[in-house]
């Protein structure tokens, strides 16, 4: 496994991996969920790139930039057990450059959902993964339904400026009890991390209920409510139910439609989805 830190050795190392290649961006602090995106990629991929960058444009000045956890020497452990071939793991100077000022934003996309809490997040996404896309140049890239409006960010932007590449969404992984990995549910203390097990079991309340027939949208909205209400330490931001594509909200579930919510529990803010149909 080699690790590159600037773009003048990535792009070198990039000459010598045989294709497909696979990219699998992240912003470290790696778990099982990151893993399973590595694993998918080295199924399908003849050379796998991850990445490691905890991008400054996709935080708001309030967010957890400066706090967000980071374990390089762990990370690095994790991806040569997995087997991939190449880290890039850039310094915010290599990424952005002095001067730097172009930024890719996917307009409406970007401000529903997550975009209303976290106005400007999706253009800071949008323009670290166009980057990484133009300096590692690989057939393929994978994301986790976990984040589901990035990936429907990403595929936007793939298909709007055209990149040869194949966007890969795997599943989204989650403890025993269902909470779904992230990298902030470190910041849950004990009780919070017990209370955030209603976050997903909310989601599966909806599926049973939509798979009983119940078709209105703001009557699943309301089995979220009634499901993480019942937990004080749980801040409910959104529930969603919306078009899958458009991402615009829905009253009647008719086709496949994706279950999304945000909530703030203690430090942590944490968000989960499901689709339906
Ligand atoms: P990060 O939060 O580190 O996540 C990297 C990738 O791992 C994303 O595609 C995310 O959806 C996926 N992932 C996270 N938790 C997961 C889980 N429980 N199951 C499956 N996949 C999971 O997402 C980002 O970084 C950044 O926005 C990035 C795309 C790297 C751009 O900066």
């Amino acid at each position: 496994m080699k690790v590159v830190t600037t773009v003048a050795e990535l792009r070198e190392a990039r000459e010598h991996l045989a294709g497909p290649v696979g990219l699998v961006p992240t912003m470290g602090y790696l778990h099982a969920g990151h893993l399973a995106l590595v694993r998918a990629a080295r199924e399908a991929c003849a050379s796998v790139i991850v990445s490691i960058f905890v991008n400054p444009k996709q935080f708001a000045p309030h967010e957890d930039f400066t706090d967000y956890p980071r374990d390089l020497d762990r990370d690095l452990r994790l991806l040569e057990e997995a087997q991939t071939d190449l880290v890039f793991v850039p310094s915010t100077e290599e990424i952005y450059p002095q001067g730097f000022s172009t930024s890719v934003d996917v307009g409406a996309l970007g401000e529903r959902l997550e975009g209303t809490s976290r106005p400007g997040h999706f253009r800071g996404v949008a323009t670290v993964v166009t980057r990484l896309f133009c300096l590692t140049q690989p057939d393929r890239s994978y994301f986790g339904q976990k984040d589901a409006q990035q990936t429907v960010v990403i595929r936007r932007l793939v298909s709007d400026l055209g990149f040869p590449i194949e966007v890969v969404v795997v599943p989204t992984v989650r403890e025993s009890d269902g909470l779904a990995l992230s990298s902030r549910n470190i910041y849950l203390n004990r009780d919070e991390r017990n209370a955030s097990r209603a976050l997903s079991a909310s989601l599966r309340s909806v599926r049973a209920t939509w798979e009983a027939g119940e078709r209105d949208a703001r009557r699943l909205k309301r089995v979220v409510r009634d499901v993480v209400g019942g937990e004080p330490l749980i801040h409910l931001e959104y529930v969603s139910v919306a078009n899958v594509e458009t991402l615009e909200e829905l009253d009647h579930v008719d086709s496949r439609a994706l279950v999304s919510l945000a909530a703030v529990v203690g430090k942590a803010r944490l968000i989960d989805n499901i689709t339906l149909g």
